[in-house]
């Protein structure tokens, strides 16, 4: 078996960079895309063009699949011919979906003969590669010891969640309410800035800047929850009751957007209403449990 061969299914523009690395560490890639145009640039640099996804699969012991969601997805692998060229293959999924979509996905390659493995990238595309890519992978240990040459071109940082195939897209989810909850207060921020004269880049450059001690916080309060400890050890609820209140009052003051600030005041006030104002910030999870 030639340790230097990988079939690449989907050719958006993250299966493309994927299929480009492989090219530059001296694959043999076979590649496939359900538009076929798109490989002309790989073909050019030595890829093959299978002509149908099923020939992509028998090409290589193992294959990445990477397309826009598990609808493609599962599409692809209903295909004629797919199916039957499962047998022996090592498929590592890289489609972003759901636990849910991981869990059948891995029960469907089992049942066709094939190891499995579910990845959630974590970085652009012209991301990918580096010492630092952050990966997310999840499966049998042995499937994810077998193809660690292959997903160690595709990133340096590998994070293996262990055995469950659902825990890299569970994860996933996970990291994106981080950016996303982020990413509203973000913007929040920059309608301030704005309204207030203030450069915006400035801002960006600003919040950048204070990202690393953010994260180091971040990471605190994860273990404040999984240790069940909230006694104040860095930051007490009532602080940021304080602070999302006055967020929420200077933006009702100045007429810009509300919708952040009295998501947040909201509930932060309800924390505080449930006798947790004394105890450590992390604390607010017990009003999501409830
Ligand atoms: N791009 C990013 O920044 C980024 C970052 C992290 C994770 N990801 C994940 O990587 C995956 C791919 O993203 P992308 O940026 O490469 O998307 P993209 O550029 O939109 O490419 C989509 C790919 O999916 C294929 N596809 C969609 N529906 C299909 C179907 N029904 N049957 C067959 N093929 C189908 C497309 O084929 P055609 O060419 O024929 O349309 C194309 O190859 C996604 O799950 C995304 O969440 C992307």
């Amino acid at each position: 078996m030639n340790n230097k061969r990988v079939s690449v299914l989907g050719l958006g523009s993250m299966g493309f960079t994927i299929a480009q690395l492989y090219l530059d560490q001296g694959y043999e890639v076979t590649v496939w895309n359900r538009t076929p145009g798109k490989a002309d640039a790989l073909v050019a640099k030595g890829a093959v063009l299978a002509r149908g996804a099923g020939e992509a699969l028998r090409a290589s012991r193992v294959a990445v699949m990477c397309v826009y969601d598990y609808r493609g997805a599962d599409a692809i692998l209903a295909l004629d011919g797919v199916a039957a060229a499962m047998d022996g293959r090592l498929l590592i999924q890289l489609t972003t979906g759901s636990p849910q979509d991981a869990r059948d996905a891995e029960v469907w390659a089992h049942r066709h003969g094939a190891a499995y493995l579910e990845g959630a990238i974590q970085a652009a595309p012209d991301q990918m590669g580096r010492p630092d890519t952050p990966l997310l992978v999840s499966g049998e240990k042995h499937v994810f010891d077998e193809a660690e040459p292959w997903l160690k071109v595709l990133a340096g940082g590998i994070v293996y969640l262990g055995e469950k195939a659902s825990a890299a897209a569970a994860m996933d989810l996970a990291t994106l309410s981080t950016i996303y909850g982020t990413m509203l207060g973000f913007v929040h921020g920059a309608r301030i800035a704005e309204h207030e004269g203030f450069d915006v880049a400035e801002y960006g450059r600003i919040v950048a800047g204070i990202m690393p001690t953010f994260a180091g916080f971040l990471q605190h309060e994860g273990s404040v929850i999984q240790s069940g400890d909230f006694s104040i050890s860095q930051s007490p609820m009532r602080i940021s009751v304080e602070a999302t209140q006055r967020i929420l009052q200077a933006a009702q003051a100045s007429g810009i957007n509300t919708e952040f600030p009295a998501f947040a005041a909201g509930l932060f006030q309800r924390a505080d209403a449930a006798g947790l104002g004394g105890e450590e910030l992390a604390a607010l999870i017990k009003l999501l449990r409830a």
